[in-house]
């Protein structure tokens, strides 16, 4: 049986949120968004042990949080650093000898599920490394420094990518090693850079990142919908 770890990202300021709570532990509801991952990472059968990456001003609340919520597979609550990429780096310090996969995920993004870990496990497992994402809605452009149009991307090829991302521990490690430092917005980005193929499964337009303070609206209004559907 292959061992995956997940890393549960929650060392963030939450700084575009302007919430007075962190953000991992603000309630969408009546339930803190971390929770809600951390319940569908304990839950699936292919994840083996969870490390969450908190911040100094977060860490004993987020504790506090998952013995109420009584989540299990946990193995360690962590401390981040600046970037994301720096948090990243803890938590896979902290991560057994054992783990041949990792699962790299963000507190931010409440609505995974069963189906997309399940989905993008797999592909990981066969292929190395599998990122979710979803087909792009929306015209995208790239704007120029003059506010003026540089170019119009094509659509039919641009996918929103999100997390869960999986990969190999060995080549995650040899990426980080490699390119650790280079500035990224996912993990993935750094296997790209080592010329490693990066698998993609399809995603969830319900799995949002909670980044702005719109996003809560829809965020509610998902896990109201979920609930009845008893999907979270
Ligand atoms: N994150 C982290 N460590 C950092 C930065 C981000 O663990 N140094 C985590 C966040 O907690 C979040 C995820 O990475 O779950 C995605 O980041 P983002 O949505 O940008 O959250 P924040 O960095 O917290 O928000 P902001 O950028 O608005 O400050
Ligand atoms: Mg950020």
């Amino acid at each position: 049986m292959m061992q995956v770890t997940a890393i549960v990202l929650a060392a963030g300021k939450g700084e575009r949120l302007e919430l007075k709570v962190s953000k991992p532990l603000f309630k969408i509801n009546h339930q803190p968004i971390l929770i809600y991952s951390l319940k569908a990472l304990s839950d699936h059968p292919l994840i083996a042990d969870i490390i969450v990456v908190a911040n100094a001003s977060n860490r004993v609340k987020i504790i506090a949080q998952i013995k109420k919520a009584r989540i299990g597979k946990i193995k360690a609550v962590v401390l981040g650093g600046r970037r994301r990429q720096d948090s990243v780096i803890n938590g896979l310090k902290a991560i057994s000898s054992k783990a041949r996969f990792v699962l790299i995920h963000d507190a931010a993004r409440p609505f995974i599920n069963k189906k997309i870990l399940s989905l993008v496990i797999n592909k990981a497992v066969a292929c190395g490394a599998a990122i979710p994402g979803v087909p792009v809605k929306a015209t995208i452009k790239e704007v120029g420094s003059k506010v003026v149009v540089a170019k119009t991307l094509d659509r039919s090829r641009l996918w929103e990518i999100q997390t869960p991302q999986v990969f190999s521990k060995d080549l995650l490690l040899k990426a980080y090693k490699k390119f650790g430092n280079s500035v990224v917005t996912d993990d993935a980005s750094l296997v790209e850079k080592s010329g490693r193929r990066v698998a993609v499964v399809m995603g969830s337009y319900h799995n949002i990142k909670i980044t702005t303070a719109e996003d809560l609206v829809l965020a509610e209004a998902i896990a109201k919908q979920k609930l009845k559907k008893c999907l979270i």
